[in-house]
């Protein structure tokens, strides 16, 4: 017997089925659009929504003779771009009633904690570093409805930054893994990019004047050879990782895990080692958006009954942790 879960809160159309006795994932598939929305340099909301609802029945049609199976249906319903979480929220209405099974409403960040968990038992209370394109948050985590924010940003994201930086030199979207690949040939001293907030006992993140200090840069720098892209992505790639690392280590000096889109780059994941005894990461093949962390969720919610009704259930960009 399966959760079948939805995943279409950002650029990403996903679905699994995540068998309920043992957390096994019996079925995941996602069909990224990155390509579609590289020219824009960003997600563009409208075509998102437009590939989605392409896309999410392409996937249903993979395992419909699984759909007698499925115990409940469980579906990111916030925060997110409205009109792309919509296109998740409407499929699980129409399966809802057409299967007379529960709906299960998830909380898109609180999936992110639960890719943690794919295929494992849970093990909490968690302190967690979210690290994504829509938010950069520490949080301590008890269960997956006991979720006290720590710290947040005061601007933009972690992932969002490296998406700034990468348009700002026309590298394309999402700027994350190019970010990353291009810091690899690059020299990360070249550049001495502020580490923001370094002098500011505030228990915060903000990136948007580490981003101002590369626009400013690349607008000295221009025209830029490759090099010049090379040592500006590894020069601030180390800027941006140094902050989360300094603000991290204040709040949470011990142990963390860290999840969320960026959590994939290596040098983040290397650095947190080295300064954390006790870090943990999600597999990397879950870090980005996907419904298997949203299935995860779907498992502990069904197992306690927490349902919602087909007229409860709205698509929300609010991320709060209700
Ligand atoms: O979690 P996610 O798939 O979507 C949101 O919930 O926002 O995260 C996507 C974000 C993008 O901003 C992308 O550039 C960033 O994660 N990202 C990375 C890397 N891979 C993805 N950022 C830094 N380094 C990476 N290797
Ligand atoms: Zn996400």
């Amino acid at each position: 017997m399966f959760i079948l879960s939805i995943e279409s809160s950002c650029d990403d159309s996903s679905i699994a089925l995540t068998r309920i006795k043992d957390y096994k994932l019996f079925f995941h598939k996602k069909l990224s659009q990155e390509l579609e929305h590289q020219t824009y340099g960003g997600v563009v909301p409208e075509l998102a929504s437009r590939l989605h609802a392409k896309a999410l029945p392409q996937i249903l049609e993979e395992i419909k003779e699984y759909l007698p199976k499925v115990e409940a249906i469980a579906v990111t319903n916030r925060p997110g771009l409205s009109v792309t979480l919509l296109e998740g929220v409407m499929m699980a209405k129409a399966l809802h009633l057409t299967l007379q099974k529960p709906l299960i409403a998830v909380n898109h960040l609180v999936g992110h904690i639960y890719s943690l968990f794919i295929e494992k038992e849970t093990s909490f209370p968690k302190t967690v570093l979210l690290v994504s394109g829509g938010h950069t948050m520490l949080l301590e985590a008890k269960s997956y409805k006991e979720i006290k924010l720590l710290a947040t940003t005061l601007d933009d994201s972690f992932g969002e930054s490296f998406d700034k930086v990468a348009k700002m030199m026309g590298l394309g979207y999402p700027g994350g893994p190019i970010i990353e690949e291009l810091a690899k040939k690059g020299d990360s001293e070249r550049f001495n990019f502020p580490i923001p907030l370094k002098n500011s006992h505030k228990l915060a993140f903000s990136f948007s004047g580490l981003k101002n200090a590369v626009r400013l840069k690349i607008e000295e720098l221009s025209p830029l050879s490759y090099q010049d892209k090379c040592d500006i992505a590894a020069s601030f790639q180390k800027s941006a990782i140094e902050h989360l690392l300094h603000k991290t280590k204040k709040i949470a000096p011990n142990e963390l895990a860290i999840v969320g889109g960026a959590s994939a780059n290596l040098v983040l994941r290397e650095k947190f080692k080295e300064h954390f005894s006790n870090v943990s990461f999600a597999e990397l093949k879950f870090c980005t958006d996907n419904a298997a962390m949203i299935g995860r969720v779907g498992v502990e919610a069904f197992k306690r009954g927490d349902f919602i009704s087909l007229e409860k259930l709205q698509a929300s960009p609010k991320a709060e942790f209700t």
